[in-house]
């Protein structure tokens, strides 16, 4: 191995670049000289903690060898490591902890590192009186011959214990760079940025050497990945436990994992939240499925490049609205179209509007009840339906025409129990009505009722005629092309736009796939259901293509739709 002494001169350049970056060189890594008195109060009798969310706290006594932090954005992860590492330093005279990163200057400008210093430090300091080794108990950060940081503290029993900072860029350098180390805590953070199971593997294998510092750790911190389940921080940390055909099974009660929700964490103002949650925000505008992640703690795939409409599909040109700000597409006019697509584990129903254009049709897409992956009875989907209706009428004070429109394979599909899917909807919403009309106040233009003998309808009687009717769309050979290249003409045309309120449709057109093997017209079926929400959303715009003739028309364009919900 070569060992490189840096000359007079180069050891005199580092000194002038730390004493510009505001650090101590000292190239030495020597423990301060042992000092005479005790160390600190002991955290058990004082009985104090820092100030944490409630999975912070859990994380905070956690003693398991390998630890994950995870969720979305600004759920007190860092801060919450930062002060597990603390209290492990606190507590172990002679105690190593090792700070990753990918880059040094994710770490030193306003990342972990900087958070330990700024943040967390501050709070040992107060509440327990940590101290460093400078005049009066100062810590004092400090910079080696290879620009490493570090900085030593005062334990409770007296010794010295410390942190350092290494940053490993590339994969092939975690082992090199950790050779001969030792320390007793490793932390990394934003650990989904490093690509591989090395960077767990190797440290691992560096902790356990220093002898009598119990409750060595692994720390790692993150977002979920772009690449979701198939990530190995999750393959890592949440699966594959305690399997028997394993020589060495990785076992489950080494490992524990802490999912940080964002409202837990109390300790920004509801400014810095806002400031937080709009960079979020700005990720999740050019990615769809950074929300999940971002927002949720979902470990979700980014999807494919590959979505059938994805070239064609633009937020900033074709949704309306934002859900967080409470805006959304208002309907207009007196008439809703409703298409349809109904089935035995999947259904999707797509309220929208059709609207007139300079050159033609617009559509707006404004609601939806999309229902995918699990069985639904029709008599579950209609108190669904006619709550929806029965919203938009009374938000809007319009007496609403519907016209209903589905798959033609409702009509001639028989259902395991015999009845057909187009009329058994049809006969659960006229259930509904007659048995839960209060349920539906801004209905009633739907309902004829008995008329008493003057001719008058009986506000309570008997329902003698329900205006719901499903209309078959037609579905002639090649339908499902046409209905894919309609879609994607109107949105190059910027001529179908969908409210906030119809997230699934957004994902839909952000991320249906094409079925390779029919073609790239085809959708796929996959488990995220988005076929249905495709077909309920275009047998209505395909049946007036093809001429079908119920249903009025709107004027105005739809970027004015957009109305403040109250
Ligand atoms: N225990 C705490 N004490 C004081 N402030 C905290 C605490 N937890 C969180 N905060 C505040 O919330 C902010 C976000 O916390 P933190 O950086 O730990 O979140 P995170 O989950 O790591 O976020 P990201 O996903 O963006 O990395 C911090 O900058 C800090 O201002
Ligand atoms: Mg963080």
């Amino acid at each position: 191995m070569n060992i490189r002494i840096p000359s007079e001169a180069a050891l005199l350049a580092l000194a002038e670049e730390a004493e510009r970056e505001g650090v101590s060189f000292d190239p030495s890594h020597k423990p301060p000289p042992p000092r005479s008195g005790k160390g600190g109060p002991s955290l058990d009798d004082e009985g104090w903690q820092p100030p944490l969310t409630p999975t912070g706290e859990e994380l905070y006594y956690c003693n398991v060898p390998y630890m994950l932090a995870h969720g979305e954005r600004g759920g007190g992860k860092t801060i919450a490591c930062g002060h597990r590492l603390f209290k492990h330093a606190y507590e172990y005279a002679g105690a190593a902890i090792c700070v990753t990163t990918l880059t040094r200057s994710s770490a030193t400008l306003g990342g972990a590192w900087t958070k330990l210093q700024t943040i967390v430090l501050p709070v040992w300091q107060d509440g327990i009186g940590m101290e460093g080794e400078g005049k009066g108990g100062q810590v004092i950060f400090k910079m080696d011959d290879s620009r490493n940081r570090y900085f030593w503290l005062r334990t409770e029993d007296g010794g010295w214990s410390m942190f350092f900072l290494r940053s490993m860029m590339h994969g092939e350098h975690i082992q090199s760079r950790l050779k001969g180390m030792e320390f007793t805590g490793f932390f990394f953070d934003e650990l989904t940025e490093a690509d591989d199971d090395g960077y767990f593997s190797h440290p691992i294998q560096q902790l356990g050497r220093i002898p009598g510092i119990p409750n060595q750790f692994y720390l790692g911190a993150c977002n979920p990945s772009e690449d979701g389940e198939d990530h190995w921080v999750y393959q890592r940390f949440m699966t594959g436990f305690d399997n028997p055909a394993e020589k060495r099974p990785k076992r489950r009660a080494d490992y524990r994992t802490f999912h940080f929700p964002m409202t837990e964490n109390d300790f920004m103002t509801p400014a810095e939240k806002e400031a937080y949650l709009d960079k979020v925000y700005e990720a999740c505008r050019t990615d769809p499925t950074a929300e999940d992640r971002l927002l949720k703690g979902i470990w979700r795939k980014k999807a494919a490049d590959k979505g059938i409409f994805r070239e064609y599909f633009k937020r900033e040109l074709h949704l309306r609205g934002n859900v967080e700000k409470n805006t959304v597409i208002i309907p207009q006019g007196r008439v809703i179209d409703v298409g349809y697509d109904i089935g035995t584990a999947n259904s999707s129903i797509t309220f929208l509007q059709r609207y007139r254009t300079q050159s033609g049709w617009g559509w707006a897409v404004l609601d939806e009840i999309v229902l995918t992956g699990k069985y639904v009875p029709i008599d579950q989907i209609a108190p669904k339906l006619l709550g929806l209706m029965n919203y938009w009428c009374e938000r809007t004070g319009t007496q609403f025409r519907f016209n209903h429109i589905s798959d033609a394979a409702a009509f001639d599909q028989m259902r395991p129990d015999g009845s057909y899917d187009a009329r058994a909807l049809e006969k659960a919403v006229w259930r509904e009505l007659e048995t839960h009309a209060a349920k539906y106040p801004a209905l009633r233009h739907l309902v004829r009722r008995e008329r008493d003998a003057e001719g008058k309808e009986k506000p309570d009687g008997k329902v003698v005629a329900v205006e719901f009717e499903l209309i078959p769309c037609p579905k002639p050979n090649g339908s499902v092309p046409a209905r894919v290249k309609m879609c994607i003409t109107l949105l190059q045309g910027n001529d179908l736009v969908v409210s906030a309120k119809a997230m699934r449709h957004v994902e839909m057109l952000e991320t249906l796939e094409p079925d390779g093997a029919k073609g790239i017209f085809h959708p796929k079926k996959t488990d995220a259901g988005h076929i249905h929400v495709f077909d309920s959303m275009s047998y209505p715009i395909y049946h007036y293509e093809m001429g079908g003739t119920a249903g009025g028309v709107m004027t105005g364009p739809a970027a004015n739709w957009v109305d403040l919900k109250v």
